[in-house]
């Protein structure tokens, strides 16, 4: 073999090596391997096939001619064990060397490479699976050597490295799709079932308004009017009376209480401002939190799911501060300015390490993220330890009326 040659051979065995180890796209490296197999050894044709995911046929990844690239042939295919020397080493795995193909059985006369006079095809092999092939042709008769069949079958190997972790890739990629895509599932879950949670609690919020309320307002006055009929009661009734009334009275207002933590009916009517006040109030009242609320700016009203969301993000910070710090003063604010409404819940409690909850956040903060985004909304928390918790909701509010 001349000296030159194997020369060419081994160099393009070492660029070949170099291509491979640098990290690209797979159809990017098989075009790379044939134009340098072409170029540098200066066959009348050379391609890459790989073998179909149903193993009947060779189908060609890349080819490279006298010419230069044959991006048209990529596509074309070989069946797999009766379809020419492709199709004979895509059966048997074997290498194949034919130095006259014009004498070779197997062979099978190609219109487009009607010059080949001898052809060479190696097995691209996975373990013992065949899942190529590499092929060269020449216009001359006994234009390849051993030398040849080493650098292909070398090449080859190579290949199949990479073939693998092309592969190997494809399906990191795909399961981490098919991940994302169950969170997405998930999410969407997630928001179906506050929605109908919201739907229910309305509901019940209803029946108990329109149902027990009036009911006990009712009896509250067939009790009032009873008592004011004083010529048929004795006193000792009149008393007993006015003990019943003063527990209508605090059964309506218990009832009315659980009525607005289920669904805010003020909010329907007039807006986050005043269910938020209300709220605030109840809190001052029933867990002595020392909470104020102010507004700025001039208030505008948003769809009702958005109210609805801010209200309840708003609850939760609020029942945060009354639960992880109610011993310190707490403030909310609501300021409506150009095009946006930015809801502020500060207190001046023990704050707390945002990076020891991230990860493990509990229901309240995971609930004011989804309401924060059923808003449209955007969230900040600012938490330090030893110095209070001050929480931010920012909504768009452009194109709504005041
Ligand atoms: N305003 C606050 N002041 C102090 N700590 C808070 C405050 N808000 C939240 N935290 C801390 O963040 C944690 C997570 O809050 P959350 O998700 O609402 O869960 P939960 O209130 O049920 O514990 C709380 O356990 C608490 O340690
Ligand atoms: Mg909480």
């Amino acid at each position: 073999m001349p000296a030159h040659r194997q020369v060419r051979q081994l160099e393009l065995v070492s660029d070949v090596a170099v291509e491979i180890s640098a990290v690209r796209a797979v159809d990017d490296l098989l075009w790379e391997i044939v134009r340098q197999i072409q170029t540098k050894l200066g066959y009348y044709y050379v391609h890459l096939a790989t073998i179909d995911s149903h193993k009947r046929a060779a189908v060609c990844r890349a080819g490279w001619d006298h010419h230069g690239p044959r991006p048209d042939l990529v596509g074309w295919s070989q069946h797999v064990r009766d379809h020419g020397l492709i199709g004979w080493v895509s059966w048997t795995g074997e290498p194949l060397l034919v130095p006259d193909v014009r004498k070779d059985a197997r062979y099978y006369f190609d219109e487009r490479f009607p010059e080949t006079r001898s052809e060479l095809t190696v097995p691209i092999k996975r373990g013992e699976e065949v899942v190529g092939v590499l092929d060269a042709q020449a216009r001359e008769v006994g234009a390849f050597d051993n030398g040849d069949l080493m650098v292909l079958q070398t090449l080859a190997r190579q290949v199949s490295v990479a073939l693998t972790n092309a592969d190997l890739f494809e399906r990191l990629t795909a399961s981490r799709a098919e991940l994302e895509n169950k969170a997405r599932v998930l999410d969407n879950f997630a928001e179906m079932s506050a929605a109908a949670q919201e739907d229910e609690r309305r509901r019940i919020a209803l029946d108990l308004h329109d149902g027990i309320v009036q009911l006990l307002v009712g009896a509250r006055f067939e009790v009032e009017a009873l008592r004011t009929t004083e010529s048929i009661v004795s006193p000792e009734v009149l008393r007993r009376l006015e003990g019943v009334s003063r527990i209508l009275n605090e059964c309506t207002a218990d009832i009315r209480r659980v009525v607005f933590d289920l669904y805010p009916q003020e909010l329907t009517r007039f807006g986050l401002v005043t269910a938020l006040e209300h709220f605030v109030t109840t809190l001052r009242r029933l867990f002595k939190l020392r909470c104020r609320m102010s507004t700025a700016g001039e208030a505008v009203r948003l769809p009702q799911d958005r109210e609805l969301a801010a209200f309840r993000f708003t609850q939760e910070a609020l029942s945060n501060a009354s639960r992880h710090a109610n011993d310190a003063r707490v403030e909310v604010s609501l300021l409506f300015s150009e095009g946006e409404l930015i809801i502020t819940v500060a207190d001046s409690g023990p704050g707390f390490d945002m990076a020891a909850v991230a990860g493990i956040e509990g229901f309240g903060l995971q609930s004011m993220r989804r309401n924060a985004a059923r808003a449209n909304g955007r969230i900040e928390i600012y938490a330090t330890p030893g110095a209070g918790t001050v929480v931010t909701l920012t909504i768009p509010t452009h194109g709504y009326k005041s």
